[in-house]
């Protein structure tokens, strides 16, 4: 038997259309999973399911705004007929608003609490039904070293991705008897389009990461195909609740 074999299984990837959700979104097709990815941008989206199909994988994507509760269930619902059934759902799709807490307005702490922790648990509520009527199901809910560690730019962020965490393990206690295995990865510093536009709005940022990182380099898209494959494969059926960091050791760093 192939531990992390995922063909006949499907995935739904929110903000699967680029960056880290897209690592992931190759990992699991490659593994044999069919994969739905949402997000806003249809353009993106459209690029990046004909980037999954020449890979050889089925992949549709379906436009939403997670950052509304009732669009979450709809997309849930929709990602589960587009294939017949809904196996894995990583919750990935997230937002940062840079600014000191003081000059936050309550409507950008809102949004972005909105579109990376209260999705998230939408998203989870909507597909239980669904794994459970599978007979399990896996789902992988996306956190930060924010979920860790503080920083004066990151109020609202750092709440979100703390509060994934919490979520993460009261969800896998409530549905381990489901055969349903809840988990977060905690990535690193990743080059993506979120941190490229951190590292021009935080001034030596770049070079701080690369210091403090022990396998010496930024974290690349890739580097999340593993984790998802084991996350959402048999590997895993007995590893629930737990945050796993993806940050070529910038957390342990001490
Ligand atoms: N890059 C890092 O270093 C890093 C580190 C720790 C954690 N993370 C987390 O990893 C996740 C992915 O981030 P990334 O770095 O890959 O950033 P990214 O390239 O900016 O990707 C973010 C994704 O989220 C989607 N998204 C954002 N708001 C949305 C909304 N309201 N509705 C639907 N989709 C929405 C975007 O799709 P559209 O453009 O189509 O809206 C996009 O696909 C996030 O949760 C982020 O917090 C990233």
């Amino acid at each position: 038997m192939n531990l992390f074999d995922l063909s006949g299984r499907v995935a739904l990837v929110t903000g699967g259309n680029g960056g880290i959700g897209l690592g992931m979104a190759r990992g699991l097709a490659g593994a044999g999973a069919a994969i739905v990815i949402a997000g806003r941008n249809a353009a993106k989206s459209a690029a990046a399911v004909k980037a999954l199909e020449a890979a050889g994988a089925r992949a549709a994507a379906l436009e939403a705004d997670l950052a509304d509760a009732q669009a979450c269930a709809a997309l849930v619902a929709a990602a589960a007929r587009r294939f017949g059934r809904l196996d894995i759902l990583v919750n990935n799709a997230g937002i940062n608003i840079r600014k000191q807490p003081q000059d936050y307005t309550i409507a950008e702490w809102n949004e972005v609490l909105a579109t990376n922790l209260t999705s998230a648990f939408a998203c989870a509520h909507a597909a239980y039904p669904e794994m459970k009527k599978a007979g399990g199901g896996k789902i992988i809910n996306i956190g930060s070293m924010m979920s860790i560690f503080g920083a004066s730019f990151v109020a609202a962020y750092a709440a979100s991705k703390g509060g994934i965490v919490q979520m993460t393990k009261a969800l896998a206690t409530a549905w381990a008897k489901d055969n349903i295995q809840v988990n977060a990865v905690l990535p690193g510093w990743i080059d993506t389009e979120l941190t490229r536009r951190a590292r021009e709005q935080v001034e030596g940022l770049h070079d701080r990461v690369l210091a403090r990182t022990p396998a010496g380099r930024w974290g690349v898209p890739e580097d999340h195909a593993g984790i998802a494959i084991f996350l959402a494969s048999k590997a895993s059926d007995f590893v629930t609740g737990a945050a796993i960091p993806v940050d070529g050791g910038y957390s342990v760093q001490g």
